[in-house]
């Protein structure tokens, strides 16, 4: 969507995988904190997005959105107002239902109202989702709400929830900053795979302003091994996926903070040439020693080897199948050993690699001096 916003994927945090229903303004204000305080805020982690909940069950007199007193007593404005003053932005979520998932009032046909409310507040951000929908085809429900937030005059990041429904890659590029390519995220191995798999096949419709959403991060809830949370998060980096956190910031261990600040991941995610890359191809039993990749700015490319086998795994690449020189040489960086391996790799390049984890690692041309 052409509105200024999206040029790289969106950063920040959403409460739903951890917190689910059970959110209020004590908990998005000490995770604002949180942000700002573990440094994940200056690693361009900005949005604080409050997923479904926040609202009353009931609109007001005047058909109004409420927050729910019980557990937003402050409001809306207040907590913006907060998230601001640490320097990040607030995130809101609303359905382009008649009622959000967990039953709370949706903005379908009360999108002017509701974007404007939202704009009042200082809001940065919405997430739109499907539920309650009326059978009624997400491309007729959700440019209203586009239309809507346009006309505030004020900058908000549309983020589609239609969970894949209609092909979102073939027609949400004109509508929002990005769209959810599968149905939500578990905090598995086999749920996060799927999605990786489900939301390749559309790795060419993404791009500056409109992204694939294969889904907020589980990186930290324990459902995952920190290898496989290690390949979760690159394979999202490299897919140029949303990197929202799904975990609890206020507590997180220390291996769930070594994933979530790895500059140089996140920095893959944030190039500028903002091409998703994809998978390229699958070697050994099943093709589950996996070769993906994905060029960035000046000339580099950033490699995942991922090994989705049962058993640990020398994966080999030969540099032209990755779109190489199969005769130049190539500087290789380790973005998780945080060093340069090579600075001369020739024709072919492999690692072992852990059982489901993965390495990733850019590929440079290496400089070359002319001989005299
Ligand atoms: C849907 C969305 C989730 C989350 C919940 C909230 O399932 O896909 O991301 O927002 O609703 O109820
Ligand atoms: C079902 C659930 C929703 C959401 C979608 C995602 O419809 O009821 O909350 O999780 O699946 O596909």
């Amino acid at each position: 969507l052409n509105n200024g916003l999206a040029l790289t994927p969106q950063m920040g945090w959403n409460s739903w995988n951890f917190f689910a229903c059970n959110i209020n303004e004590t908990v998005i204000r000490d995770t604002a904190d949180a942000l700002v305080s573990t440094g994940l805020a200056d690693l361009g982690y900005n949005y604080v997005n409050i997923d479904d909940c926040w609202s009353n069950v009931k609109r007001g007199k005047k058909d109004q959105l409420l927050p729910d007193p019980k557990t937003f007593p402050s409001g809306i404005k207040d907590l913006a107002d907060y998230v601001h003053g640490k320097g990040l932005k607030l995130g809101i979520y609303s359905d382009a239902g008649i009622f959000t998932c967990q039953v709370r009032p949706g903005s379908l046909h009360h999108e002017k109202a509701d974007a404007a409310i939202f704009a009042s507040w200082g809001v940065d951000y919405l997430k739109y989702d499907n539920c309650y929908n009326l059978g009624i085809k997400p491309k007729d429900r959700y440019p209203p709400m586009r239309d809507a937030l346009n006309s505030t005059g004020r900058q908000i990041f549309y983020s589609l929830c239609e969970w894949g429904q209609d092909d979102p890659a073939l027609w949400a590029g004109k509508v929002g900053n990005s769209w959810r390519t599968t149905d939500d995220i578990q905090d598995t191995w086999k749920s996060m795979t799927d999605i990786a798999d489900k939301n390749n096949k559309w790795a060419s419709y993404a791009g500056p302003g409109g992204w694939n959403d294969p889904d907020m991060l589980e990186v930290g809830n324990g459902g995952m091994t920190f290898a496989e949370y290690r390949a979760h998060f690159s394979i999202w980096a490299l897919m140029k996926a949303p990197l929202l956190i799904g975990c609890d910031v206020r507590n997180m261990t220390k291996e769930t903070m070594e994933i979530l600040s790895n500059k140089e991941v996140i920095q893959v995610n944030q190039d500028p040439l903002g091409v998703q890359g994809r998978r390229i191809l699958g070697q050994g039993k099943n093709g589950c020693q996996e070769v993906w990749a994905g060029p960035l700015s000046g000339n580099r490319l950033a490699v995942v080897l991922w090994n989705r086998c049962e058993e640990s795994a020398n994966i080999i690449v030969k540099l032209p199948s990755v779109g190489l020189d199969g005769s130049s040489p190539y500087s290789v960086r380790d973005l998780w050993k945080h060093e340069t391996l090579s600075e001369n790799v020739v024709g072919t390049f492999g690692a072992q690699v852990d059982v489901h984890d993965c390495k990733m690692y850019i590929f440079t041309p290496a400089v070359t001096v002319a001989s005299s």
